[in-house]
């Protein structure tokens, strides 16, 4: 990936940042007396969380879903293909999934359930990005922290044919 040139990022590494410390004590403050189970989705959600979790100031156990979502559903009937689920049990206990782009919702939308469906004491839903104008399913996020427009968008987690992840803005 040499000689990429994305113009103005739409949000500079400060700037999410700055983003993930206001989420961060939300949350700790939404957190403080519970045991909180962080459910990262796979590979998207990677450096949000360990921003987001570093930032925190409550203990936190981690998990993770690894998942892929495509546009048609497959063989099964289902949006979503998992690669590979979590580890925790969370039956009575405090989860907050955590994804880097919530879009038509689908994805987040079956995880949730698929969630629910093990009876968790609590289920939240922070994204760092909102394309809220693409739902297809009614579902919001719990925590949000960028509004966007319907642009396909890359870097800090987010990809295009799996590059550019690694970038620190997002563009
Ligand atoms: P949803 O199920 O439509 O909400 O899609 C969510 C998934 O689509 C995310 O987890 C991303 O992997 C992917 N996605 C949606 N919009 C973008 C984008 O602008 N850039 C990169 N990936 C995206
Ligand atoms: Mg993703």
């Amino acid at each position: 990936m040499v000689g990429i040139d994305f113009g103005k990022p739409l949000f500079t590494r400060e700037e999410i940042q700055r983003k993930i410390q206001e989420i961060g004590s939300r949350v700790s403050t939404d957190y403080a007396d519970k045991d909180l189970i962080a459910v990262g989705v796979l590979k998207g959600a990677l450096f949000f969380m360990s921003d987001l979790l570093r930032s925190l100031r409550i203990s936190v156990r981690m998990d993770f879903i690894h998942c892929t979502s495509s546009a048609t559903k497959g063989k099964d009937g289902n949006p979503v293909r998992m690669l590979c689920d979590m580890k925790e049990d969370i039956k009575d206990k405090h989860v907050l999934l955590i994804e880097d782009i919530m879009d038509s919702g689908v994805t987040i939308d079956y995880l949730k359930k698929m969630l629910l469906a093990r009876g968790p004491a609590s289920l939240k839903v922070c994204v760092l990005l909102d394309k809220s104008d693409r739902r297809q399913v009614p579902i919001e996020a719990d925590y949000a922290g960028f509004r966007i427009p319907n642009k396909y968008v890359v870097g800090y987690g987010l990809d295009y044919n799996e590059l550019y992840r690694n970038l620190r803005f997002v563009g």
